[in-house]
Parts: structure tokens; C-alpha cells; sequence
């Protein structure tokens, strides 16, 4: 497969990134216009708390994790050794990939997708998907330590501990209650006995609730108590867990 490098475009909506922004001019426009025409009091409020949202809203999105930005590893404590075979699952267009190729500069990664339906739903249907993922990984300079595998995470194409480490973010949530415990069960066949699994998960967050409302309810009513259920039953312990806005991850050991 033949792509040139250009730069980083992960693909996501661009609603996702500058929606707030969008809203934040129109709002202010209507303020300024409210203003010079001496609207009432509670249209004013309303605009005036619309336009503050909305301007809060991009201000947390630009500065606290853009989604169509280069991610940084949400815990150092992951591949500390720097080195190894590692999987994403759910690869996408490479943000996670890419995350772990460039805080990692020693790793390999085998980036799978199944480049399907979901992956049409989040970044589009156009050019080949496999070519997008190999486009970003060109542009970030990591494609000589990667691979892509187009395979689903449900039944996965490899031999019992194959990989050193495993990442997966906002992908295994997109799946329903039997492909996760797929999916996860797949995960620690794969990992070597002492391997980490580094699963972030979207969370429904009030960094979420506040920002999108009710739009980015992935997993829906799952809290950390589920999730801590699912990857013991796998057979994972849980090393670490934190919040990043919008996010939840678990590191995870293969005792
Ligand atoms: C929200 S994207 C996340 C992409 C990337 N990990 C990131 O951080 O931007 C979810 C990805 O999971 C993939 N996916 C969904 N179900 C899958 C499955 N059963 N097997 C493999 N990949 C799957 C979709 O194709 C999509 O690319």
C-alpha cells in the first residue's frame, strides 16, 4: 500500500472539536445585536449564559483534550519498559496507535480494525480506511514500527500470548454486552503471562454531560464497577484506573 505522509487528520466530526465554537459566534452575535436593540432581560440571560457555555465548552475542549489532537499516554506506568510487541484494538484512524508509538519509541504495534460500519460511523466513508490509518501513522513518523491487521477484536487472528502489551481506547465500549466479554476474553488470551492491557473507555462524565449532554452516552449506564467486574472475570487484575475528562481508563496486569 502506497500513501504519502501529509499531516495528522484523525477524522473525527468536526463538531466534536469546534462545535462550541460555531455556537460561541453565533450566541455572541445575537448578544451584541440583544444589546444594541435593548432586548428584555431573560432573552439577554439566556444568550449571555449560552454564549458562556459555548465559549467554556471550546476553551475545555482546545486546552484539556481535543479528540482530533495527538493524545498523551493517560499513565507513564504503561510499557515501562519502553519496548515490545503491543496490539491496539480498534485502531481506527491511529489516534491510539500513535499515543503509544511516540511516548514508546522502542514498541512495535499491530494496529486492528475491523474498518466496517463502525469505523464508517465515527470518520466517514471515502478513500480506503486502511490507507487513512497508514497516512496518519506516516505523518507522525511511526509506520516503520507498525502494521495493520483489518480483523475483529471479537476473534482475534493470533497465537496465545503474542504481545507484550495491549491498548484499546474508546473502541471496546462501542461493542454490546457479549462482544465485550469477547473481546476482553480475547485480550488476555493474547497477552503474555505479566503483559498490560491499557483500556480507556469514554465515561459519561460531568465533563460530558456538560459539554455534549446526552450525545456521547457510549457504554450508557456502565459505571467503574462494571467495568472492574468484566476485566476480572478475563482474568485481568486492575494495576491502575483514573479519569481524564470525558474518559475512564483501567490499566490492567495478565497475572
Ligand atoms: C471511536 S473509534 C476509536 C479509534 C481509536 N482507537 C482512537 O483512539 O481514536 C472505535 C473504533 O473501533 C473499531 N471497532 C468497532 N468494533 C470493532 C470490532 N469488533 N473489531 C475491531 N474494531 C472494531 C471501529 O471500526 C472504530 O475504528
Amino acid at each position: 500500500m502506497s500513501v504519502s505522509a501529509s499531516t495528522l487528520d484523525f477524522g473525527y466530526p468536526w463538531w466534536l472539536s469546534y462545535g462550541h465554537l460555531a455556537i460561541f459566534g453565533a450566541a455572541a452575535v445575537f448578544l451584541l445585536l440583544g444589546y444594541a436593540r435593548k432586548w428584555s432581560k431573560w432573552p439577554m440571560v439566556f444568550v449571555g449564559a449560552v454564549t458562556l457555555w459555548s465559549g467554556c465548552g471550546f476553551l475545555l475542549i482546545r486546552f484539556g483534550g481535543d479528540i482530533n489532537g495527538r493524545p498523551a499516554l493517560p499513565t507513564q506506568s504503561f510499557l515501562r519498559s519502553g519496548t515490545g510487541r503491543v496490539l491496539d484494538l480498534g485502531a481506527g484512524t491511529g489516534r491510539s496507535s500513535i499515543m503509544v508509538l511516540g511516548a514508546r519509541p522502542q514498541a512495535t504495534l499491530v494496529a486492528l480494525d475491523l474498518f466496517g460500519e463502525s469505523f464508517d460511523r465515527h470518520f466517514g466513508r471515502g478513500e480506503s480506511p486502511q490507507q487513512r490509518l497508514l497516512r496518519n501513522l506516516k505523518a507522525a513518523g511511526v509506520d516503520q514500527r507498525a502494521t495493520i491487521e483489518t480483523s475483529d477484536m471479537r476473534k482475534l487472528p493470533f497465537e496465545a500470548a503474542s504481545f507484550d502489551a495491549i491498548v484499546s481506547a474508546y473502541a471496546v465500549d462501542h461493542l454490546g454486552r457479549d462482544g465485550i466479554k469477547q473481546a476482553l476474553d480475547e485480550a488476555a488470551r493474547v497477552v503474555k503471562p505479566g503483559g498490560e492491557f491499557l483500556l480507556i473507555l469514554v465515561s459519561n462524565d460531568k465533563w460530558a454531560k456538560f459539554l455534549f449532554g446526552p450525545i456521547l452516552s457510549h457504554g450508557g449506564t456502565r459505571g467503574p464497577e462494571w467495568w472492574r467486574a468484566r476485566v476480572r472475570d478475563a482474568g485481568f487484575q486492575v494495576v491502575e484506573e483514573g479519569t481524564e475528562p470525558v474518559t475512564r481508563y483501567f490499566l490492567l496486569r495478565r497475572p
